[in-house]
């Protein structure tokens, strides 16, 4: 099975073709555009211009993976004024009125290159910025109406899940072309702690595609306080894996550390979470500090707060970890999303979990957002989940708010 896979929830475009049978995955083509230096003067992703990043970069993207993937070919007679054009045109009417930069982009494409030998399309549906999602779900729907091939609605979070499930068959971690991983079994129920941008959750799977959501941050998630820690302390964004360096550099320099930050809800008796009182917490002590002395952080000032930032919001992610595990007996923990590429909550999970428990993150590169996953994801629910997973393409739409407990779709 050939997947083509979309991912534009935030501040990544990317496209991918995945070839996947039984249990090994070929990454046949992979193209990754990310917009940091677009929103980082304002400090976070700007949702009106992730659109029109994605919308600019989402065809040249296509090219360059279904390139890589030695699957593009030119059409032998261009398409004229005749019936397939008119049909083209048709086609990608619904264009018109939302995304004009996408269809000027489309149809140069559509009528220079054939078909290529794709099973289906693999799209992100959601959770994330739906201005920005919808770049990606019109793609997806004007190449299924094109080619004339299905499309897979995908749950972000859910890829973040399943892309831990790849095992690297190659001896280099580079993401070169025709990359063959195998896929590991997932013993059930598993337990996934999900760490990003936008969420900080527990959640529960107990079959492929059954997820039960058992804890969830009450306010801020931990990468967005990751984020916001780094801006105080004067880090562009996304700060996150920044204030990670800092905090280690802090922590192989054998200074003492003079700064305790609260653990918020680490004894709520519940699998939830709140991040936004040590951001407000870090806040203060900056405050304090530069005031008392006249002047603004030092160096090891700064990497001082980040450790002890990093230690307390870790530390309560890790703790109620370990204690779901206990509770619902889970066998496999899988970490997943943008904070599982923090070197500090890897070894402190995997020092802390008990000996029987397998601790499953994604390889670095697929840590944060890609379209691997999203393909993955696809291939995992057409193959083992219950339901099919195949939508009219007339439904398909942006969802924000999606949750891992609905899928790709949601049926309201
Ligand atoms: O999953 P992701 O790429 O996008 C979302 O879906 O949100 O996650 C991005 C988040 C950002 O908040 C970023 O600062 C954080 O993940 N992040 C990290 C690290 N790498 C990325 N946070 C802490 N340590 C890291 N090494
Ligand atoms: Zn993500």
């Amino acid at each position: 099975m050939r997947i083509l896979s979309i991912e534009t929830s935030c501040d990544e475009t990317g496209i991918s073709i995945i070839e996947a049978s039984d249990k090994t995955i070929t990454i046949l083509g992979n193209a990754l555009a990310s917009q940091i230096d677009i929103h980082a003067q304002y400090g976070g992703v700007f949702p009106a211009l992730a659109k029109r990043a994605h919308a600019e970069k989402i065809v040249p993207l296509l090219t360059q993976a279904l390139t890589e993937a030695q699957l593009l070919e030119k059409i032998d007679t261009p398409l004229n004024t005749n019936l397939e054009e008119t049909k083209l045109l048709n086609d990608l009417a619904f264009l018109d009125q939302k995304e004009t930069d996408l269809k000027a982009h489309l149809v140069p494409f559509l009528v220079t290159y054939q078909k290529p030998a794709i099973d289906c399309i693999a799209v992100t549906t959601g959770p994330g910025l739906e201005p920005a999602l919808w770049v990606g779900i019109n793609t997806a729907k004007a190449l299924s109406l094109v080619w004339g091939i299905p499309v897979i609605p995908i749950n972000h979070m859910e890829g973040h899940v399943l892309v831990t499930l790849l095992k690297n068959n190659n001896e280099t971690n580079n993401i070169h072309h025709a990359q063959q991983y195998t896929l590991q079994e997932l013993q059930f129920p598993a337990l996934a702690l999900l760490v990003s941008g936008g969420h900080t959750e527990l959640v529960l799977i107990e079959d492929y595609g059954v997820y039960k959501k058992i804890g969830q941050t009450q306010d801020d998630a931990v990468g967005e306080a990751f984020d916001k820690v780094a801006r105080v302390l004067g880090v562009p964004y996304p700060g996150g894996p920044m204030v990670s360096k800092l905090a280690e550099t802090f922590r192989s320099s054998g200074f003492a550390q003079e700064i305790t930050l609260p653990r918020p809800m680490l004894h709520s008796g519940d699998y939830n979470f709140s991040y936004s009182g040590i951001k407000t917490a870090v806040l203060y002590k900056v405050r304090d500090i530069t005031e008392a002395q006249q002047s603004p952080l030092t160096d090891i000032q700064k990497q001082m707060i980040a450790c002890a930032f990093e230690d307390a919001a870790i530390e309560v992610l890790v703790k109620k970890t370990l204690r779901a595990i206990d509770e619902y007996h889970t066998q496999t923990i899988i970490v997943g999303g943008g904070v599982a590429a923090n070197t500090y909550l890897r070894s402190t999970l995997a020092q802390k979990v008990p000996q029987t428990t397998t601790v499953l993150f994604p390889e670095h590169w697929l840590s944060t957002d890609n379209s691997v996953m999203i393909a993955i994801a696809a291939y995992l629910n057409t193959t083992y989940a219950k339901q099919s997973n195949i939508v009219d393409t007339s439904n398909l739409r942006a969802d924000g708010n999606l949750s891992i407990t609905e899928g790709g779709f949601r049926n309201n």
